[in-house]
């Protein structure tokens, strides 16, 4: 097939041999890694990076006449809340993609939004208050203490600390107005669910929705309070900090009959609910009586080779390049059978 791989990247001006040459030096990049697997696969492969002029998205996409765009973008201008533009275009311009469109990237991105329709499909999500940015705290939320406090639309725990939990009015106030002035947007409130720590990444498309192995990440129990085993920023990209702190993420250490089919029905649901297509992982907590919270929707995940979903993918037996086939397959048969 011709596949163009999309990305957002800071090299203004480069084109597919500058690209190439990355991707031919073993560059961690997801979108290398991606065209790798793809080449390998015997595809003709397009890298098209954008800078900040999507025109140049439509030219490069258009005049190659793909049969499928691997959509590796991860934001636009550097804001990860611009995410859903890719797809954006490459829907106005009536090209057949991978992964999640707008709607679903918008809806899962706003923890708020996300939480209200898991909420109405039954999914046990925690309480939660947003607070926008001319929102004033006059009084504590009718919610239970203590409450996690984080930006509405970030990943990779970005602004997420041990001082997101907060235990009094006070304290959400203050966290509240460093989450607005730190990152210009509103803050969410949710109240903290004590439990383990899952990944569930979910692969295809109704009816053939496929449950990857589960990746939980484990604390070193002998040194950490229930408040400090949350996956903080440090916790999830600081190796030394990991390291000192015994933190790890491994296949999940055993989970009762009756909450591992939980977790697979709610998965499932909520990746209907959201409109999540193709692959997506969801961030779930698991308590000690069972109870399956989720917490968040991932729906444009990372699929770096050597992370939690290709690790997953792997356990089942598909090598990083049959993981990437495997996606392109799924996208495919999508479109086959919305045709
Ligand atoms: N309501 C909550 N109760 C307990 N822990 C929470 C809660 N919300 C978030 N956390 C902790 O903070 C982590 C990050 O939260 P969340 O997944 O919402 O942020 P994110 O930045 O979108 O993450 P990602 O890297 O998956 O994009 C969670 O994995 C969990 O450890
Ligand atoms: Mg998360």
């Amino acid at each position: 097939m011709k596949v163009a791989v999309v990305f957002d990247t800071p090299n203004d001006g480069w084109d597919d041999d500058d690209f190439k040459r990355e991707v031919a030096a073993e560059v961690e990049e997801p979108e290398y890694e991606v065209a790798e697997a793809l080449m390998a696969k015997g595809h003709t492969v397009l890298l098209v990076g954008v800078h900040d002029d999507l025109t140049h998205l439509i030219e490069r996409v258009q005049q190659f006449e793909p049969d499928l765009v691997f959509n590796c973008a991860e934001g636009f201008h550097g804001d990860s809340r611009l995410d859903y533009v890719f797809p954006a275009v490459l829907e106005a311009e009536g090209l057949r993609y991978t992964g999640t469109a707008p709607i679903g990237l918008l809806t899962s991105r706003n923890k708020g939004m996300s939480k209200k329709l898991l909420s109405y499909h039954g999914v046990r999500v925690p309480g939660f208050v947003t607070y926008r940015l001319t929102d004033r705290l006059t009084s504590p939320p009718e919610l239970q203490f203590p409450l996690f406090v984080k930006p509405l639309q970030e990943d990779a725990s970005a602004g997420i600390a041990m001082a997101s939990v907060v235990h009094d009015f006070d304290h959400l106030k203050e966290r509240v107005a460093h989450i607005h002035e730190s990152f210009g947007q509103p803050a969410i409130a949710e109240e903290f669910i004590e439990g383990r720590e899952l990944y569930v990444s979910v692969i295809g498309n109704r009816p053939n929705l496929e449950t990857l192995p589960i990746v939980e990440m484990v604390f070193d129990k002998d040194r950490t309070s229930p408040h400090e085993r949350i996956a903080t920023k440090s916790a999830k990209w600081d190796v030394p900090y990991r390291e000192r702190k015994g933190i790890r993420n491994v296949f999940a250490r055993p989970i009762a009959q009756v909450a591992a089919e939980q977790i697979d029905t709610l998965c499932h649901l909520a990746y209907r609910a959201l409109w999540l297509r193709d692959y997506a992982r969801l961030d779930v907590r698991l308590t000690s009586d069972n109870q399956v919270w989720v917490i968040e929707a991932n729906a444009n995940p990372f699929i770096s080779f050597g992370h939690d979903m290709a690790n997953a993918a792997e356990k089942t037996g598909m090598d990083y390049y049959a993981f990437i086939e495997r996606l392109v397959t799924i996208a495919t048969e999508r479109y086959a059978l919305e045709a």
